[in-house]
Parts: C-alpha cells; structure tokens; sequence
C-alpha cells in the first residue's frame, strides 16, 4: 500500500488518486482536469511569490544551517513590503482569512524565514498587544475538532491576560513542515521584538489559532 502512494506521489503528473506536488505542495486529483487546473495556476502564482531574491538591504537576525530569518519593518524599502505583502496573501489564502487589518500597521513586525534555496518557507507576523484571552477547553464533541467549520471555536476567557507581543499569522511551507521553523521563528520574535529582553511563553499570544497552530503553540509553551 505504501509503496503504491509512494509510486502515485513520485510520478507526480497523469495518474489517478491524489497527488502532492513536489514543488508547491499542492495536493490535487491529477486525473481531474478542473483541479490539474487549479494547480497549475496555484503552482505558478505560488512559486512566484515566495520565490526571494535577496536584497540589497536586509536585516538578517538570525541565521541557520538550513537558511535565516529576516526581519521586515513598516518603514523598509518598497521591495521588501511587497514581499511580505505577497507572502501573506498567500497565508492568508491557505488560512481562509479575507481582508485582516492589523490594528497598528506601523507596528507589524514581520520574521520571514528564508530557505538555502531561496524561498520564503516560514513567516510570523507579529505585532504589540496589551491583553490576550487564554484559551480554555477543547470544543466540544470530537466530530469539532476535524470539523473545518469550527476550527476556530475555541472558548476562550473573558478575563484578559496581561501580554506584549500577539502573533496574529504563523505559517510554514507545507513542505518544509516538522522541521522546527515555526519554533525558531518564535524563538526569534521572542529575542527580537523588545529591544534588551526575551519575552517570556506567557507574554506572547496566538490570535485565533488554527488546529496546527493551536498544537503547534501548545508544545510550544510547554517546552
Ligand atoms: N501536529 C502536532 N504537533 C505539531 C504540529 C502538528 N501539525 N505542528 C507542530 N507541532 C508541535 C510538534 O510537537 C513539533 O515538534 P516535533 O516535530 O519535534 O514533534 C513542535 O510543535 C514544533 O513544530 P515546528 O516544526 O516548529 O512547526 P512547523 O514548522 O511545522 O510549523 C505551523 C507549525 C506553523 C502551525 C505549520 O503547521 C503551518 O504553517 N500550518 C498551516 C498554517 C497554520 O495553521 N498556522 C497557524 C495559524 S494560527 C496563527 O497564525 C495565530
Ligand atoms: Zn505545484
């Protein structure tokens, strides 16, 4: 059974069942002409906008076997904006968020982590906060949790929290996933938002946290 997956996945162009592109990660019925559609338009938009080329001027704050984590500010050059920009359509496309204004746009800081082949494969944005609602329980009912329409039904407190830093988008590169970046993104802001301090798990806060991004912060506050 493994090794038929294996062969479908390898193949990657006409076959049936599902394929997951190598390149972009989509996973799509090849034997459907509608979704070999959608990938093809995907694939290319996709590649283009977390294709990075380097600039000239940018603010590299951590650096890796695997590739480094730039920083990008408001007030950077009009290339860099874009970047981020593209790349967080692309986010939130995948999150199914539409039109997210962040509250204080001059005070988004955004990590984007850049592979040794030139890709954006991780980005965080980040921005200050004062108070955050923890998350109480699990929803109800376990048919929820699988349930993409409630994924973000989490109960939450009504008291607030005192807290710093809110990172209102995390995303890795489905391909690049398990491989510590959200965690080192994470590491990274914690180090880099304040200037002279590491904030603490419990000054940071998830906005609205996806499946992933719920087990994700989970492991990560605990360890
Ligand atoms: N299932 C279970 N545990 C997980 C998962 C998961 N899907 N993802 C992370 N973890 C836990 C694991 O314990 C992992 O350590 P291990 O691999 O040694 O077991 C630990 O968290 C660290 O994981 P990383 O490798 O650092 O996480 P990754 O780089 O894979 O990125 C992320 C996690 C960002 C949630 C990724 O899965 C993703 O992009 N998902 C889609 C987008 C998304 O849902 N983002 C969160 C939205 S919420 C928000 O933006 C506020
Ligand atoms: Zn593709």
């Amino acid at each position: 059974k493994e090794t038929e997956d294996q062969l479908i996945i390898d193949a990657g162009q006409k076959h049936f069942g599902t394929t997951v592109c190598k390149s972009c990660g989509m996973i799509y019925t090849a034997s459907n002409p509608e979704d070999e559609l959608q990938h093809v338009r995907h694939h290319h938009r996709f590649l283009e906008g977390i294709k990075y080329t380097g600039w000239k001027k940018e603010r590299v704050v951590a650096e890796f076997w695997d590739g480094k984590i730039v920083l990008v500010l408001p007030r950077d050059p009009s290339y860099a904006i874009r970047k981020v920009e593209d790349v967080q359509e692309l986010v939130d496309n995948e999150l199914g968020f539409h039109q997210v204004v962040p509250r204080c746009p001059n005070k988004t800081k955004t990590f984007l982590f850049v592979s040794d082949d030139k890709k954006v494969v991780g980005c965080l944005i980040a921005e200050p906060i004062k108070q955050a609602f923890r998350v109480l329980s699990e929803p109800t009912g376990p048919e929820s949790v699988s349930s993409k329409e409630c994924h973000r039904a989490w109960q939450c407190s009504d008291v607030p929290q005192p807290a710093v830093c809110g990172i209102s988008r995390i995303w890795v590169f489905r391909l690049k996933r398990r491989k510590r970046i959200a965690r080192r993104l994470v590491d990274t802001l914690r180090n880099c938002f304040m200037f002279g301090c590491f904030l603490r798990t419990d000054e940071i806060a998830f906005s609205d946290p996806t499946p992933d991004g719920k087990l994700f912060a989970t492991k990560y506050c605990n360890t």
